[in-house]
């Protein structure tokens, strides 16, 4: 398709923000939202052009925004709602797109909705939420849990006691995220009210929390075993998610979208390890979600072949008129440059260079997780010091989040230009501060920082990367894996056509059959050098991007 059609999320780049880990603007160690509002020109000149926000709706915090006790609100520790409309204002003032996140499978049990659904059976909320009984009216007696359903964040039973209708709710991410019924006629028209509600204030669509877990099984069916505990917890999760009912819904929604002018982005979280369920909410490609996570690449180690058949693999699931986006590392998983951490320090940096440039270059829309410009890694977070709940439950396995949410390092002063200098941080700063921040990599020609600064741009400049095709000439043999981008022959009438990106991930040098061209950018070689002969060397851990 040919970049004049296309609709501006195919050819934006995303950039998470993972709000309480952004910038503290009033000294309590929390990022809040007047703080992104004060970065949005940082985000401009890296070159982004849209953002996805993680919650910062009224909560309890139980999962640090994932439970939301008021989806029209901004939780105080964050800001208030006025700051909200000023966020979505003053991105639109700079051309950036915003998309907040919509968290609608669950919420917390402290919503109005649910603390009016668990008085009593009558209520007439009680079913906006599923419920099933503990005693038999027929014995007297109690009865055992409905399935082997499992609380995720617990490691329990998914179904919680409800002394006042002696009932049991579910719950499969913490007790305090009641899931909720989307077989019900009037809680679905309440979300999709809170979809309409945003859309109005101008936001320009949703990451969709966890999608493909709104229905459940109609007859509440235990799922079999399995033999994967990460993510999936020992059990093939036939009965509790992917259930057909889910299309119908992520089709409404669609439709709501469509009811606004500006095209308006559907970003579904499909929590699978199998991209093709998450391609199966791209429905047809134009009647469900625009665009859909395929979780894969975010498990994968430094390992070309298997990099390069996960992405292989994405291309083949999706549907025809479906689109393909890419991410490395979010909130949920070890970020990518501790995932990739070679012990050499060169080393690493250029596989984080490699990362980048694979993740800038395909095609597909990509998305960045807030710090990994800098080259950002997981932080070894103490016992004590653990919030996050899955990190609780399962200490010491390395189940935790905290890790790849800590505070954006800006500078190397006390409380980093996150927070005060005197103030402690909700979550302790990644090691090595003094180094990875960003006033010494703005300052550095050389840094991460200034790379991803640079392919940003390239990939603004050239249509062939946003909207061209992809053909690839190495999948992982040797380390190696290499690709064109080609834009379609009306695009681009006087630029030049096709850009090939090579990426060698072993650390020997390796030769490949070149085109003659110029390079654009490269971790080993100058910007501008001519190839021209018919084999290219390249260096061990180039990233290289030619042109001709
Ligand atoms: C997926 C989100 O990405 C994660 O952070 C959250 O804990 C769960 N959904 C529950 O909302
Ligand atoms: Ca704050």
């Amino acid at each position: 398709m040919g970049g004049e059609t296309a609709p501006w999320w195919k050819t934006a780049v995303f950039y998470q923000i993972y709000p309480r880990s952004f910038r503290d603007t009033n000294g309590d160690g929390v990022g809040d939202l007047p703080g992104i509002i004060e970065k949005l020109d940082y985000i401009a000149d890296l070159g982004i052009s849209a953002l996805w926000v993680s919650p910062f709706f009224r909560s309890p915090m139980d999962d640090f925004g994932y439970d939301i006790s008021d989806y029209r609100d901004v939780d105080p520790s964050f800001g208030c709602f006025a700051d909200a409309r000023t966020l979505i204002a003053e991105c639109h003032k700079r051309g950036l797109k915003i998309v907040f996140d919509l968290v609608i499978n669950h919420t917390s049990d402290q919503h109005p909705w649910f603390i009016d659904a668990r008085r009593s059976k009558d209520n007439p909320r009680h079913d906006w939420y599923i419920w099933k009984p503990r005693t038999s009216p027929r014995t007297g007696k109690r009865l055992r849990k409905p399935n082997n359903w499992v609380c995720q964040f617990e490691f329990k039973s998914a179904w919680w006691d409800n002394e006042e209708t002696d009932e049991w709710y579910l719950a499969t991410f913490t007790r305090h995220q009641p899931e909720v019924n989307w077989r019900n006629p009037e809680l679905r028209a309440a979300m999709y009210d809170v979809v309409r509600f945003w859309l109005t204030e101008g936001v320009d669509g949703f990451r969709m929390d966890v999608v493909n877990w709104y229905v459940k099984d109609a007859y509440f069916r235990s799922n079999p075993l399995s033999l994967n505990a990460n993510p999936d917890i020992f059990q093939r999760h036939v009965y509790d998610r992917n259930q057909p009912e889910t299309h119908e819904i992520c089709r409404e929604i669609r439709a709501i979208a469509e009811d606004y002018p500006g095209d308006r982005v559907l970003i579904g979280e499909i929590f699978s390890r199998e991209p093709s369920i998450a391609a199966s909410y791209q429905g047809n490609g134009d009647d469900e979600l625009h665009l859909a996570f395929n979780m894969e690449l975010l498990y994968r180690k430094w390992n070309a072949k298997k990099l390069a058949a996960s992405i292989k693999k994405w291309y083949g699931v999706l549907p025809e008129r479906g689109w393909p986006n890419f991410t490395l590392s979010n909130h949920d998983q070890p970020r990518h440059a501790t995932r990739f951490q070679s012990k050499n320090p060169a080393t690493q940096k250029k596989r984080t260079q490699i990362a980048a440039m694979l993740l800038l270059t395909l095609k597909g829309t990509p998305f960045l997780y807030y710090g990994e410009e800098l080259g950002l890694q997981n932080a070894k977070i103490p016992r004590a010091e653990l919030v996050d709940p899955t990190g609780i439950t399962f200490w010491p396995l390395p189940m935790g989040r905290d890790g790849e949410r800590t505070p954006m390092p800006w500078n190397a002063d006390p409380g980093a230009g996150f927070t005060d200098a005197k103030t402690k941080p909700w979550l302790r700063f990644s090691a090595d501060v003094e180094n990875t921040n960003v006033r010494r990599e703005q300052n550095d020609e050389t840094s991460l920082w200034r790379w991803y600064q640079a392919l940003l741009g390239i990939r603004r400049s050239h249509q062939s990367l946003q909207t061209g095709t992809i053909e690839f000439s190495f999948e992982g043999q040797r380390g190696v894996i290499a690709y064109r981008r080609q834009s379609a022959p009306e695009g681009e009438a006087e630029c030049p056509k096709a850009i090939d990106c090579y990426l060698n991930l072993s650390n020997k040098s390796r030769a490949v059959p070149s085109p003659k061209g110029t390079v654009l950018l490269s971790n080993s070689r100058e910007t501008g050098m001519k190839l021209e002969s018919k084999t290219l060397v390249l260096a061990p851990h180039e990233a290289l991007l030619v042109i001709f």
